[in-house]
C-alpha cells in the first residue's frame, strides 16, 4: 500500500520545555486541520521540526516515541541550523526577498550552506519512511530544494510542492546569487502549486528564464517528465469558525469584552509580527482617521492583536519596537479616562477568545504591504453569522482576488485607507449583509478541505498524464 507523506518545516505541534520535561502543543492553524484528513489515516505521517532544540539523545529518543502515536517524525534542528537555516536563510534571505522587501535580504554563504544541510536533513528523515511508490507533499520556502534531492532518490515516487508565501518578479528573484539552485529545487516536484495566478506566472516566468524551462499552459517539459504549476487558493474551516462564533462559550466572552470596552466602534487587526503585514503603517492610518475626525474621539477603538514571531531576526526586533513606540505615542495623545484608542496586545489568544474579538468586531483591517494568501480576512468573514461588519482588505494579499466584495484598499494610500474607514463606519447595515453574505457563500464552498482534495486530485490527474506520455 502506498502512503502520502506530508513535509513542512514546522510541525503541526510545538514543543515546550515545562520544569524539565516536555510538552506538545497541538498547532491549531488552518494547514494542520486541512492535512489532519491526510496524515492521521492509515500509514501516512507528517514531518517536520518540532519546534525547539533538545540536544540530549535520550529525551531526542523518547521524543521520537511520542510524536510517533502523532503519526509525526521530528527533524531535529541544532542551535546554529535554526540561526543559519531558519532565522538566516529562510527568514533574512527567502521571506524578504519573495515579499519584495529586498531592502531587508542578507546575503550569506554560510546561511545558503545550512539551508542545504538542512534541506538534506529533511530528505534523509523522509528517505527513511519513504518507498519509489508514495505521494510526497513539501511545504513552503524553507524547502525549496528537497523535491529535487527526492526525486534524485526516487525517481518515480509522486512528489507535490505548495508554496505559501507569494513568488515575486523574476527581476527579485535575479538578486538572490542561489537563484537557479533554488529553481531546480522547485521543479523536481510533479506539481507545484501556489495561491494566486500572478505568483504561479511569476514562477513560471523566472524558471523559464534562468533554467530555460519553458511551459505550454503551465505544463512544463522537463528532460524525462512533464511537471504541473497551477494556483490554488487555499481556504479556511469555515464551519469550525462559523460555529464556534454561534457558541454560548464565545457569546458569553463577547458580553464580558463588550461591558469593558463599552459600545463604541471597533475595528480589528489580528496579524503575526511581520514588516510585511503593515502594522506601522496601519497605526498611523489610524492617527490620521482620529486626526481628521474629532468626532470619532471616545467613539471607535482599535483592537490589535500581534502574535509574537521570529523575535531573534533583527528586522523582526526593530519592528517591535517601532510598533511599541507608535502605539504609545498615539494612546498618550489622545486617550481620555474613559477611552483608549489602541488596545494593543502582544500575544496569541485561545480560539474562543479569537472568535469573540472576530464575532463582536465592527470592521475588520487586513492591511497587509504584502501576503500570499492571508486567513485572517476569511476567518472574520466565517465568525459574522449575523452578517454584519465591514472587511476592509488589501489589494497586496492573495485572498483579494477572491474576496472582490470585501472595501479593497492599496495600503499605502493612507489617505484612501483613512477615507475607506470613515465609509465602512457608515456602511448601512443593509450593505453589509449583501457583502458579507456574497463573501460567507464563496468561501463556504472553498473551504480548506475542498483545497486539500482539489490538490489531491490533482496530483493523481499529473501522475495519470505523465504514465500516458511514456
Ligand atoms: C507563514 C509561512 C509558514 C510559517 C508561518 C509561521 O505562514 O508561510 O511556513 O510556518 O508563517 O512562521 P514561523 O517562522 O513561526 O514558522
Amino acid at each position: 500500500m502506498s502512503k502520502t507523506i506530508i513535509v513542512s518545516n514546522r510541525l503541526p505541534i510545538s514543543l515546550r520545555h515545562r520544569n524539565g520535561k516536555f510538552e506538545f502543543k497541538p498547532s491549531a492553524g488552518g494547514l494542520a486541520t486541512g492535512l489532519g484528513s491526510i496524515y492521521k489515516e492509515g500509514e501516512n505521517i507528517w514531518i517536520g521540526w518540532p519546534g525547539n532544540t533538545v540536544d540530549d539523545p535520550e529525551q531526542r529518543a523518547e521524543i521520537i516515541i511520542e510524536l510517533h502515536e502523532l503519526k509525526m517524525a521530528p527533524v531535529f534542528l541544532s542551535k546554529q541550523d535554526v540561526e543559519e537555516f531558519y532565522e538566516g536563510f529562510s527568514n533574512e534571505t527567502l521571506w524578504p526577498a519573495f515579499h519584495y522587501f529586498t531592502q531587508y535580504m542578507v546575503y550569506n554563504p554560510d546561511h545558503w550552506a545550512a539551508y542545504v544541510r538542512v534541506n538534506k536533513m529533511f530528505c534523509e528523515a523522509i528517505l527513511k519512511k519513504a518507498g519509489s511508490e508514495d505521494t510526497i507533499w513539501v511545504h513552503d520556502y524553507q524547502l525549496l530544494l528537497l523535491p529535487q534531492m527526492l526525486r534524485e532518490a526516487l525517481p518515480n515516487a509522486t512528489i507535490a510542492f505548495f508554496q505559501h508565501i507569494p513568488f515575486p518578479s523574476y527581476e527579485i528573484i535575479r538578486m538572490i546569487p542561489w537563484r537557479k539552485e533554488l529553481l531546480e529545487g522547485i521543479t523536481g516536484a510533479d506539481l507545484i502549486g501556489f495561491h494566486t495566478y500572478d505568483d504561479m506566472r511569476h514562477f513560471l516566468s523566472a524558471v523559464g528564464r534562468i533554467t530555460g524551462l519553458s511551459n505550454e499552459s503551465g505544463y512544463i517539459q522537463a528532460e524525462n517528465r512533464i511537471i504541473n504549476v497551477d494556483s490554488f487558493p487555499m481556504g479556511i474551516d469555515y464551519d469550525k469558525f462559523a460555529k464556534q462564533a454561534k457558541s454560548r462559550k464565545t457569546q458569553n466572552i463577547v458580553k464580558n469584552f463588550r461591558k469593558q470596552v463599552g459600545d463604541q466602534k471597533l475595528l480589528l487587526t489580528i496579524d503575526r509580527l511581520d514588516y510585511s503585514k503593515g502594522i506601522p503603517q496601519r497605526i498611523q492610518v489610524f492617527a490620521q482617521l482620529l486626526e481628521q475626525h474629532p468626532e470619532l474621539h471616545g467613539k471607535v477603538s482599535m483592537i490589535m492583536i500581534v502574535v509574537p514571531s521570529r523575535d531573534k531576526v533583527q528586522s523582526y526586533k526593530e519592528l517591535k519596537e517601532e510598533i511599541d513606540t507608535l502605539v504609545g505615542r498615539i494612546n498618550s495623545d489622545y486617550s481620555t479616562l474613559n477611552w483608549v484608542p489602541i488596545h494593543y496586545f502582544y500575544r496569541g489568544f485561545p480560539f474562543d477568545e479569537l472568535s469573540a474579538f472576530y464575532s463582536m468586531a465592527d470592521i475588520a483591517l487586513v492591511t497587509p504591504l504584502r501576503d500570499g494568501m492571508n486567513l485572517v480576512c476569511k476567518e472574520f468573514v466565517a465568525s459574522k453569522t449575523d452578517q454584519t461588519g465591514v472587511l476592509i482588505l488589501s489589494e497586496m494579499a492573495g485572498a483579494s482576488k477572491e474576496l472582490q466584495d470585501a472595501l479593497l484598499v492599496n495600503p499605502n494610500d493612507r489617505q484612501g485607507l483613512v477615507d475607506t474607514i470613515f465609509e465602512a463606519l457608515s456602511m448601512p447595515v443593509e450593505e453589509q449583509k449583501a457583502r458579507i453574505s456574497a463573501l460567507q457563500e464563496s468561501l463556504k464552498t472553498y473551504d480548506i478541505f475542498q483545497w486539500v482534495k482539489v490538490f489531491m486530485d490533482r496530483v493523481e490527474h499529473v501522475k495519470q498524464k505523465q504514465q500516458e506520455l511514456n
